[in-house]
């Protein structure tokens, strides 16, 4: 486990909500015009919020003194881990933070789980460096496509 990475408590709530809040740009809601960029942000606020309070089996987090910089939520499926939702302070970004957050991920279950999952976009160059710069490899890929109905 790095040094600068502990499990989050509940008390971590409003930190990983708040990086949830301005840092995914690349996901299928921030993606689609069709989608207010507030409405987006709102999602993945409550989507960390529900990781903490119980959806996932653990949240990473990495901190500065008080501040949560960082996070990583895992789910457990059968033998696998998925990386669940990932994100790290945009002003924090490029200094390694991801990395000890998926290396963090990697230490906790290692012995526990046969495999780690992650989804992301192919438009998504930094966590397509992240992943593979750590070996995972491309296992499947999809094209999704959808309309909205009036
Ligand atoms: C993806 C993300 C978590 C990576 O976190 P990070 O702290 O910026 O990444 P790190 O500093 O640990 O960098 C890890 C590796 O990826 C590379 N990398 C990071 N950002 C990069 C970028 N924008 N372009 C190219 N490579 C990049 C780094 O060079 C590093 O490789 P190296 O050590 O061989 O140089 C972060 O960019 C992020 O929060 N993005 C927004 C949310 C998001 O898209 N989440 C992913 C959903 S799957």
């Amino acid at each position: 486990m790095p040094t600068n990475v502990r499990i989050a408590e509940k008390a971590d709530v409003e930190g990983c909500a708040a990086i949830a809040g301005h840092t995914f740009r690349f996901d299928r809601f921030h993606a689609d015009p069709e989608i207010d960029d507030d409405l987006a942000d709102k999602l993945k606020v409550q989507w960390a919020r529900n990781s903490v309070l119980g959806r996932a089996d653990v949240v990473f987090v990495t901190y500065d003194q008080e501040k949560i910089t960082g996070f990583n939520a895992c789910l457990v499926c059968n033998d696998s881990v998925i990386i669940d939702l990932i994100g790290v302070a945009p002003e924090q970004q490029g200094r390694g933070l991801g990395r000890a957050l998926t290396t963090a991920a990697l230490a906790h279950y290692a012995g526990k789980a046969t495999r780690m999952l992650v989804g992301t976009q192919s438009c998504n160059v930094a966590s397509l460096a992240l992943y593979q710069s750590m070996g995972f490899r491309i296992a499947a890929s999809a094209l999704t496509l959808h309309a909205h109905l009036p």
